[in-house]
């Protein structure tokens, strides 16, 4: 009976309102339509709804996919035609914008692809992507790979899809190469960055067929080579052009620790502690360092100037985040992100051969997350992404637990709003927060002005969730990304992330949808524009299952709150 309570409860707005519309308008809904009741021009009303000005109480009227008007309090005299949704307390926000996503396709569709991927992330409550340029095959690094990219997302994805480009050394010195893939409409360029005439660069080289994993940035992959701060440079003054952003992967090997460490056969490679030093936090700096060297064109009146910098997944908390600050200070244009994997776990908690939890840079020691967590209240860490990067379950290794050889990589991206909001709680995150570092400055970083806030003139992109109501994620809980294996095994060690996908089949389906795909929306600037998508979606506060030490971790955390 209960199962049955938490599969219909969601579904009630959504029945009582179809019901009205079909008293009201008993015309079949057209299909082409994408939104949630699949109406052209509706209200949605509650008495949470997250806008730029704050939480107000009203409505907020969607006409053709866009949001045509908003109204405070008393809505309702206001409104005179179409549908009504009234969602009560739940609360009405922008829908998440992931800008770190790798969804390997085309060419590792084995891995993710972009049907589950995209389902998982409208699942989630996302309802804009920003796919990465490597992971696949070929990496997006050209025109004509860019083609390729579109074709396999043609058709076959559930929530709006960007993409970034590569900056490889390839095309770094190319002008007319990386010019004409952001004309082919990437909305930036990302790149890994190696120190200039580094040792360690070479022995990376010499070593990598030994030692793969623990010596390449976490794809783990050859055919993205990395950038030094010359090809950076170039990047930026191509950017600058196009006012559009390089988001870097910051890690350089300085050192040669990690590198002896891994031939002493006294090292165990299912230690998480192993794995923690080859990629220590130095490594985080010393990339910081080198950016930092040629940032400073972006500044008014500098040589790069409109061109920005965003440092992906950080993981440092503290040197790392102290030089990004300073620049700041200084005027250079620059941005950081961390992602949920380093807000929810740490060192302390991975055990030895947990695999899952690989990823780089790695899940640092509980005092480096407190400090994060410090770093995004206090405003110093721009915004948050899942950095979703799985892979087929196999290359986890979770049969050896060697975390040397194992992909780095986690699976998240279904479950980033709850994982945000139930270990955000504990410091206090407000609903404003969560759309600013979710939402609003995704939407910024990528350039897409009509995303990203609840406001007039914008794309009617929302998510709809109740943050009081709990679930748990277990074995019964749908989960669409192609390999749960980092997700639902990881649950026995608490984490239980999750969102309630269980009104998925209510989402308008986007791979259906015929008439639009490819829609100019600026000049030179091309995405995947399928607008108006409503996720509606419930549940909340996770609630940890079998082990009881650490169900009695997850009571802490709730009884702190
Ligand atoms: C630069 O890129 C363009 C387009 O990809 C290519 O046709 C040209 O040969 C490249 N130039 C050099 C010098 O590699
Ligand atoms: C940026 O820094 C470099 C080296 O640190 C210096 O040569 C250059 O003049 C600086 N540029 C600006 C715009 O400050
Ligand atoms: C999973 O959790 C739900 C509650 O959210 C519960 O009803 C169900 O019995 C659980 N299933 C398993 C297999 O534990
Ligand atoms: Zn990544």
């Amino acid at each position: 009976m209960d199962v049955l309570k938490w599969r219909l409860l969601p579904l009630l707005p959504l029945l009582a309102s179809l019901l009205f519309y079909y008293i009201k308008n008993p015309l079949k809904p057209s299909q082409s339509e994408c939104s949630l009741l699949a109406h052209n021009h509706f209200w949605i009303s509650s008495k949470r709804i997250v806008t730029p000005k704050g939480l107000i109480s009203g409505a907020v009227e969607v006409k053709g996919g866009n949001i045509i008007l908003i109204l405070e309090e008393d809505w309702q005299g206001n409104f005179k035609t179409g549908q009504v949704i009234d969602y009560g307390d739940a609360v009405v926000m922008p829908g998440l914008i992931d800008v770190h996503v790798h969804l390997d396709d085309p060419g590792r569709e084995e891995w993710e692809g972009f049907p589950s991927g995209t389902r998982a992330a409208a699942a989630g409550g996302l309802t804009t992507l920003v796919d990465m340029p490597l992971n696949s095959f070929p990496s997006t690094v050209s025109e004509e790979t860019f083609e390729l990219k579109i074709k396999a997302a043609d058709k076959r994805i559930h929530v709006d899809v960007g993409f970034w480009g590569g900056l490889v050394p390839e095309n770094a010195f190319n002008r007319s190469a990386l010019e004409g893939l952001l004309k082919a409409g990437v909305l930036g360029l990302k790149a890994r960055v190696f120190a200039l005439f580094s040792l360690f660069y070479f022995l990376n080289l010499l070593l990598r067929e030994e030692h793969q994993s623990s010596f390449m940035c976490p794809s783990g992959i050859n055919d993205f080579p990395m950038t030094n701060a010359v090809h950076i440079k170039e990047g930026l003054s191509v950017l600058a052009k196009y006012k559009r952003p390089l988001l870097v992967h910051a890690e350089i090997q300085h050192e040669l620790e990690g590198i002896l460490e891994l031939d002493d056969s006294a090292v165990d490679p299912r230690y998480y502690s192993t794995y923690l030093k080859t990629r220590p936090a130095s490594w985080e700096e010393a990339a910081i360092r080198e950016l930092l060297t040629v940032t400073n064109g972006t500044r008014t009146g500098g040589r790069a100037e409109g061109a920005h910098l965003h440092i992906v997944h950080l993981s440092d908390a503290r040197s790392s985040l102290e030089l990004i600050k300073e620049a700041k200070r200084n005027g250079d244009s620059i941005t950081v992100e961390t992602c949920t994997h380093y807000l929810a776990f740490s060192a302390e908690e991975i055990q030895d051969g947990d695999t899952r939890f690989k990823c780089a840079p790695p899940i640092r020691d509980s005092a480096n997350k407190e400090t994060l967590w410090e770093a995004l209240m206090g405003g110093h860490i721009d915004l948050l992404s899942s950095d979703h990067s799985p892979s087929v379950p196999e290359l986890k290794r979770l049969d050896d637990g060697n975390f040397l050889k194992a992909w780095g990589g986690i699976s998240s991206l279904q479950f980033v709003l709850p994982v945000t909001w139930t270990y955000g709680r504990k410091y206090g995150i407000t609903l404003e927060q969560l759309a600013s570092w979710w939402s609003e400055k995704p939407a910024k970083l990528a350039g897409l002005d009509l995303k990203g806030a609840i406001a007039i003139g914008n794309h009617a992109d929302i998510v709809v969730w109740e943050p009081e109501v709990e679930f748990v994620l277990n074995d019964t809980h749908p989960v669409y990304i192609k390999h749960p294996v980092s997700v639902l095994m990881a649950h026995k060690h608490c984490w239980c992330l999750g969102s309630s996908a269980r009104d998925y089949p209510n989402l308008c389906d986007r791979s259906v949808d015929q008439s639009r795909h490819f829609q100019a929306i600026d000049e030179g600037f091309w995405f995947l524009l399928l607008i108006g998508c409503i996720v509606q979606w419930k549940m909340y506060v996770v609630k940890c299952l079998p082990a009881k030490t650490e169900a009695e971790k997850i009571e802490e955390i709730m009884l702190e709150t």
